[in-house]
């Protein structure tokens, strides 16, 4: 494991583990706090975060943003946003089990150096890489399960919430419960 946020970020910049680095813009490392207690967990960068090089900056980054601010949220202030993997999949396909196993070692150093109490899976694919690879997101989001003394709850993805916005007060009583659960055991964030 690297020991430092500057030497890991220069490291993954120049990652060449799988073949999606023949296709990215960026490496969209990560972004927000690098010593928040809550950690939310994305996919995989899209078209604008492979041009921008920073997640969750595209129309779903927006819903996010506004999800976020509703319980006193932000990037620039109390949470980091970081993804599965790191680069931009072509056409915004699912990343590969491969490509998810080639890429997961940067995230797993990131909550090393970060120590969350809690982390967010937005999504799916997150979910069942770091809650469990069964988890059923439409029955189970909201619900909070504990891995090595760290709390983690999946909640729908933004980009799901724009497809089917009958979904969103469902993943809005997501974000109220984080807010609870924050308040419970979170010293420095809000
Ligand atoms: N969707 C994701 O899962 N991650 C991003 O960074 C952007 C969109």
């Amino acid at each position: 494991m690297i020991q430092t946020w500057k030497e890991l970020e220069t490291e993954c910049k120049s990652c060449r583990k799988c073949g999606l680095c023949e296709t990215r813009n960026n490496v969209v490392f990560g972004v927000g706090k690098k010593d928040a207690e809550v950690l939310f967990i994305g996919e995989g960068p899209g078209e604008k975060e492979d041009l921008q090089g920073e997640p969750f900056v595209g129309r779903a980054g927006q819903l996010l943003d506004k999800m976020l601010a509703a319980v006193d949220l932000s990037r620039e202030n109390n949470i980091y946003i970081a993804n599965i993997v790191k680069c931009r999949p072509p056409k915004n396909r699912d990343p590969l089990p491969e490509e998810q196993e080639a890429c997961i070692n940067w995230l797993r150093n990131q909550v090393m150096l970060m120590r969350p109490k809690i982390i967010v899976a937005l999504g799916r694919i997150a979910a069942m890489q770091i809650i469990k690879p069964d988890i059923k997101i439409t029955k189970e989001h909201g619900i909070f399960f504990e891995r090595k003394n760290v709390l983690m709850m999946a909640t729908l993805h933004p980009a799901a919430l724009l497809r089917n916005p009958n979904q969103k007060p469902a993943a809005f009583e997501d974000f109220i419960k984080l807010r609870d659960k924050i308040n419970e055991i979170c010293e420095r964030t809000y």
